[in-house]
């Protein structure tokens, strides 16, 4: 199945799920020659850097936080969204560095997060009495939100405004990070600006503030000694990642660089392919597997053994450490039945990887307030999944290794319970999501805490 040879474009010539139906093949194809002959967003030093880190995750030595945004609009390039987000990934790693002791590899949803795989290629709605079915709305990447048919229409333009936009914001985050805003020695920086509107619980933040403290005191001792680790503990970096959706945008960013073999993905770190184009023979397998950069897998419940195992051989087929990050996404009613015969199967295969569980992509239920059918998941089923995936793991040789979340520094009501108690009626009171519901500061704090305090024996 994948003895052709591979190149950035040999994906073509599989199914593509989610294919996206461009009309005017001439334009897409002079988008996709415009934004090959575009810089770089990532280079393959950070590539390779991650890998190692990856590696090291996969060994014991780090625990990695994947986060932020379940789509990224356009409209979130600003800089109070990107630096919320960092805020809370920077809030949310130093409470999981206090509690597991071991240095927090943080890689966010950010920076080219614009396309979205949707469960019907086609939307129907009745306007003005008379029923129309346009296609669905992919993201920013791929066409635009109101429901008319010109915004519906696939644009390529949109591919190299893509990357304008995760440039930008991959700008950004880089300054903000190189001018200090992310040193452990100043986490007064990562305050959010709307906590006392929307601040922790007073215990939680009393325990935040004694773990500050606390970390300081750490650091302030480890630096007189003249601890050498100090460095590697403090250094805070950002890698990027986005599912590998619109294979157009991904692929034409792939190319060889200077003195490295192979093909490296320079639009993201980390691309990974999402739940529904996970097909063995398909686009989204058969484009990742010819890449350096290490890929994510999202694992969902209809997942088998062999599938598992087959699409890690494809994907990493020299069995490497720090190539392939398996993302297990059951949903709290399904992981204690399902994850325990793949992580079997893993166990027994001898296969590397690093495990991470996704305790959202399972739980997403829709609810009815008023007349309207909103989308939203409750803490208690995200934090029950990680909690039965944690005994998963704990059962097996396999090692758990991070969690992947969607999460926002915004105040929204997306997500019900945790001990902000938000409720479904609560749930229009600011729901700003494209796409999933995400964990607001508190409730992405709140599982952060209990991470801390329940995983230490990872
Ligand atoms: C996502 O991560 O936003 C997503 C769509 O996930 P999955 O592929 O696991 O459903
Ligand atoms: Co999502």
């Amino acid at each position: 199945m994948s003895t052709l040879p591979w190149s950035p474009t040999s994906w073509l010539a599989r199914p593509i799920a989610q294919d996206i139906p461009y009309p005017d093949q001439r334009a897409l194809q002079a988008c996709v020659k415009h934004l090959q002959s575009l810089p770089p967003l990532v280079t393959s030093w950070e590539i390779e850097r991650l890998r190692s880190q990856l590696a090291d995750a996969e060994a014991g030595k780090r625990f990695v936080l994947h986060g932020g945004d379940c789509a990224e609009g356009f409209a979130d390039c600003r800089p109070a969204p990107i630096a919320d987000k960092l805020k809370v990934l920077l809030q949310m790693s130093m409470v999981l560095v206090h509690g597991l002791k071991r240095p927090v590899l943080r890689i966010g949803r950010f920076a080219g997060q614009y396309a979205k795989p949707r469960s019907s290629m086609t939307e129907t709605r009745t306007v003005d009495g008379v029923q129309r079915t346009l296609p669905s709305y992919f993201g920013d990447l791929i066409n635009r939100a109101p429901f008319d048919e010109a915004s519906r229409t696939p644009d390529p333009a949109l591919l190299i405004a893509g990357h304008a936009h995760a440039a930008t914001t991959l700008n950004f985050i880089r300054s903000l990070v190189d001018g200090g805003f992310a040193d452990l020695h100043h986490p007064e920086y990562w305050d959010l600006s709307f906590l006392s509107k929307a601040g922790l619980p007073a215990l939680l933040r009393t325990e935040y503030e004694r773990m500050r403290a606390s970390l300081a005191d750490g650091l302030r001792f480890m630096e007189a000694l003249g601890e050498t680790t100090i460095a590697e503990l403090t250094r805070v970096e950002f890698f990027t990642s986005h599912e590998a959706l619109s294979l157009w945008y991904d692929s034409s960013q792939t190319r060889t660089v200077p003195r490295r073999d192979g093909f490296y993905n320079l639009s993201t770190h980390l691309p990974w392919v999402g739940d529904r184009t996970r097909q063995l023979d398909g686009a989204h397998l058969e484009y990742c597997r010819g890449l350096q950069n290490p890929v994510g897998l999202k694992v969902g419940p209809s997942m088998s053994p062999d599938e598992l195992l087959q699409a890690a051989a494809l994907l990493n087929p020299a069995n490497e450490p720090g190539k392939l990050v398996l993302i297990a996404r059951m949903g709290a009613a399904k992981v204690s039945h399902a994850l325990p015969t793949l992580l079997d199967a893993w166990a027994a295969s001898g296969r590397k990887g690093l495990w991470l569980v996704d305790p959202m992509h399972g739980n997403t239920r829709s609810v009815q307030v008023g007349d309207k059918s909103i989308k939203t998941r409750s803490v208690d089923d995200v934090l029950r999944e990680l909690a039965l995936a944690h005994d998963s793991f704990a059962r097996t040789a396999v090692r758990l290794g991070g969690l992947h979340v969607e999460l926002t520094g915004e105040d929204v009501t997306e997500c019900v319970g945790g001990a902000a108690g938000i409720r479904e009626q609560d749930l229009t009171t600011n729901y700003a999501t494209f796409c999933d519901p995400r964990l607001n500061y508190q409730q992405a704090m709140e599982l952060a805490f209990v991470i801390a305090r329940t995983f230490r024996r990872l």
